[in-house]
């Protein structure tokens, strides 16, 4: 069959409010054109992120009601430990409340002025636990990477000559290790290659440098690789995730994205004596060993999430999803960042409203054209998010991040609808002046008004 369903039924539902355009201009209004600033019941369909915005199966809220709350050694941190241990293959499993928890612990442990960490591109989060621990943090990404338009298999890819070249460079005793993130998630989120990971590995043992994950999109970078990597196709996805975090020396894990949970997070590690100083970290500030910031019942969640999300049938619908709303954004006319990522479609604002210099805020005067159009809420990543040194990005992006498990393709579809609306008035459209700039992370909290 051509059809790809939601490979789940639905046995509870949560209604969205509708709301008309006039309610929405107003609410618009009232934000001071920041959706960050909207209610979420006033929105329809929100796309701002896939983080932590999932559903949980059946069998994850059966977990909930399981989850053995004991302070120490409770049955659900032992289920929790099988699962990603059958998962990865990893000794030492940290728990902890999610992704940059991890962060913070392993790079206090391993960061400090001096230091340097190379990633293909590190999260936004990765990079500020990096630069807080006073190390530097340096992006090693493939030229592809840059061109929005060109199709390449493994856009995420890091570029081995230039990291090798940095080693050689700076000199290993400053790289107490090298990162790399699965999938991309600042560049557009795309994959990276089994080979790319093999030829990292290799580096990394020639100048006997430890070698992490950012593994948060782990399955969905599987997914492409299964899909896309010549010899790849008839392996399962399960034994790929495997070969993937046997690459590696340890990771760290936003659970609230492959691990189908709300909240969550772990950090994986190989080395005995790391682990320890990381587990004294870790009851400092994230809770007990055996429970990491997170209740029993999380746990327990993440334990089934960690099954259910390299079943096959789950990722074929999930990345066909993604690149469907691409496939047809790129229809109407739409410039996207290609080929679309797994988790996120990233359409170039500059390229569909060119009257609105970087310094009006294109990307945004897209985000509020979205959300008054059909209250489909979506993030900008462009001269808000990145532009407060004065300095414009290469590209004014707006993200429409798809969560898991959440819309129906007739959801996808309406907010291809109002894409289409949109699109037929872009010539019209305006730019906005900011109000009020915040010092630090803008986006979040910037006013602006409309220029007419
Ligand atoms: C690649 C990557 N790393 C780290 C994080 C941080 O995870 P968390 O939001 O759970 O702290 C994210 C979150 O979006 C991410 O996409």
């Amino acid at each position: 069959m051509k059809t790809i369903i939601e490979p789940f039924k639905i046995k509870v539902v949560e209604a969205i409010r509708m709301t008309t355009r006039e309610q929405r201009e107003d609410i618009l209004s009232k934000a001071r054109f920041n959706p960050f600033n909207i209610h979420a019941r006033d929105v329809l369909i929100d796309l701002l992120t896939d983080s932590g915005t999932g559903s949980m199966s059946n069998l994850q809220w059966a977990g909930i009601m399981k989850g053995d709350e004991s302070y120490a050694g409770a049955d659900s941190f032992y289920r929790f430990q099988d699962s990603v241990r059958k998962l990865t293959g990893f000794e030492h499993i940290l728990p902890t409340h999610q992704g940059r928890a991890s962060e913070r612990i392993l790079f206090e442990l391993v960061g400090g002025p001096g230091k340097i960490i190379p990633n293909n591109n590190h999260f936004d989060t990765t990079r500020a636990n990096v630069e807080h621990s006073g190390a530097e943090a340096i992006d090693l990404v493939i030229a592809e990477a840059s061109k929005p338009g060109l199709i390449h298999p493994f856009k995420g890819n890091m570029d081995v000559p230039r990291l090798e070249a940095l080693i050689k460079e700076k000199g290993r005793d400053r790289i107490p290790l090298v990162m790399v993130t699965i999938t991309n998630n600042s560049g557009g989120g795309q994959p990276v290659s089994l080979e790319n990971l093999r030829a990292v590995r290799a580096v990394c043992d020639k100048y006997e440098i430890p070698f992490f994950l950012d593994a948060c999109r782990f399955a969905e970078n599987a997914w492409f690789i299964k899909q896309r990597e010549p010899g790849q196709a008839n392996r399962s996805v399960r034994d790929i995730v495997r070969e993937i975090f046997e690459l590696a020396d340890g990771a760290t894990i936003s659970a609230k994205k492959d691990g189908l949970v709300n909240i969550g997070g772990v950090l994986l590690l190989r080395d005995k004596n790391l682990a320890e100083r990381a587990d004294a970290l870790l009851i400092l500030t994230e809770g007990y060993v055996t429970y990491g910031g997170l209740a029993g019942r999380d746990l327990e969640a993440m334990a089934q999430g960690f099954e259910e999300v390299v079943e096959e049938d789950y990722l074929a619908y999930r990345i066909r999803s993604t690149e469907y709303l691409g496939e047809k954004l790129k229809a109407i006319g739409y410039q996207i960042i290609e080929p679309p990522g797994g988790h996120a479609i990233y359409i170039d604002a500059g390229h569909c409203c060119p009257q609105i210099p970087p310094s009006h805020y294109p990307g945004q005067a897209l985000v509020c054209g979205l959300y008054r159009t059909g209250g489909v809420r979506t993030c900008e990543i462009g001269s808000v998010m990145f532009g407060n040194n004065g300095k414009a990005p290469d590209l004014e992006l707006v993200r429409l991040a798809v969560p898991r498990r959440v819309y129906t393709q007739s959801h996808i579809d309406y907010v291809i609808e109002s894409a289409a609306e949109l699109f037929g008035q872009r010539d019209g459209m305006v730019g906005l002046r900011m109000t009020n700039s915040p010092p630090f992370l803008r986006h979040f909290t910037a006013t602006f008004e409309e220029l007419s």
